[in-house]
């Protein structure tokens, strides 16, 4: 056989294809390769989703954002559960992506209120100050093309219920847009997050972090409290607008923010940790 390049050949290409038949084509059938999601089956798209979906794909979101989190220690710090292979069982295709020009946004459901969606997405500086996120404003007013909506569900397998089919009227491409991100990753329990017990202010009095923590309140957080703490105006974000510092001292802001609030504010204990959290808590109490 070795002597003889064609047949060697044959052989050759005969053993990789079972080869990758084996290894590939097989466990598209076999359960155990999706093995079911603890909280139970994942939800289907509802038509307003999966129109966000698609304007999502058309907006080339895709270029910038990943969504899928890696089983690697400091994903699943920065992001959340890593991901599932039942969590995209909807998806087709599936939006994986491979660059991250922005953060993945495989677990943004739930992260932001939905105020923040829209703001952001209109003007994403107003918002994060120095994002390099382009601007969508057009997709505030632009009524919702729901013309093959439900052509769409039929091809993916969605269930096609009347009430969500109605519930497209008068929806702009920015309600379906951040419908669709507001689903995202919640189809797996994020952990909640626990700030530690008996915390001690460790800047009492010290002025010289008050620069530092002026800059982590204008990067974090003036985006829903507002520059001046007292929420502008355009924040719109139900419940932002004051931070009220004259209830309760650093060790309760450092908590607060540390733990966030569910649909609210996201926690940011994992991402500032503690000494930013301090310096962020001092200039808020110290205005
Ligand atoms: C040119 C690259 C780029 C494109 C295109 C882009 N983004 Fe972003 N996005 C970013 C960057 C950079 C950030 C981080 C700064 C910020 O939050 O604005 C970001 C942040 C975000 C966040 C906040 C993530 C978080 O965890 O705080 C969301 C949500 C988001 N983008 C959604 C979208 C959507 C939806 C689209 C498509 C309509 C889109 N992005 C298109 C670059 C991009
Ligand atoms: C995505 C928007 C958002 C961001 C970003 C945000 N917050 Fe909040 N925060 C809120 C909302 C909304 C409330 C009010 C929730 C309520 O009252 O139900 C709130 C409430 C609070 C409260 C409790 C209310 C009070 O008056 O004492 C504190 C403290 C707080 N935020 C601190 C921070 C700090 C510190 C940061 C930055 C590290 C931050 N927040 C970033 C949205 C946000």
């Amino acid at each position: 056989m070795y002597r003889n390049p064609t047949l060697f050949l044959i052989v050759a290409i005969l053993a990789f294809s079972v080869g990758s038949v084996v290894s590939t084509a097989v466990p598209f059938f076999l359960k155990s390769t999706v093995p079911p999601l603890a909280g139970g089956a994942i939800q289907p798209y509802t038509p307003l989703q999966l129109e966000g979906r698609d304007l999502y794909i058309r907006e080339g979101c895709n270029n910038c954002h990943t969504q899928t989190v890696r089983p690697l220690y400091s994903e699943v710090l920065r992001y959340g559960p890593y991901s599932r292979a039942a969590e995209f069982e909807y998806d087709r295709p599936h939006l994986w992506g491979s660059r991250r020009t922005g953060p993945d946004l495989a677990r943004i459901g739930g992260k932001y209120p939905d105020g923040w969606h829209t703001r952001h997405l209109v003007d994403p500086q107003a918002i994060v100050p120095g994002s390099t996120m382009p601007p969508f404003p057009w997709l505030a007013n632009r009524p919702l093309d729901a013309a093959h909506t439900a052509k769409k569900m039929a091809v993916l397998h969605l269930p096609v219920q009347a009430n969500e089919m109605a519930a497209l009227n008068g929806k702009t491409e920015l309600d379906a847009l951040v419908a669709y991100l507001q689903v995202l990753g919640t189809a797996i329990a994020q952990p909640a997050v626990t700030a530690p017990a008996n915390l001690t202010n460790p800047y009492t009095g010290n002025a010289a972090i008050l620069s530092e923590g002026e800059s982590l309140f204008m990067e974090n957080c003036a985006g829903c409290h507002g520059i001046e703490m007292k929420g502008d105006a355009g924040t719109g974000i139900t419940g932002a607008q004051l931070i009220d510092k004259n209830n309760g001292d650093e060790a309760d802001i450092v908590t607060t923010a540390w733990e966030g609030l569910e649909g609210a504010m996201p926690s940011f204990g994992p991402q500032l940790g503690a000494d930013r959290l301090w310096k962020i808590a001092n200039y808020i109490t110290s205005r």
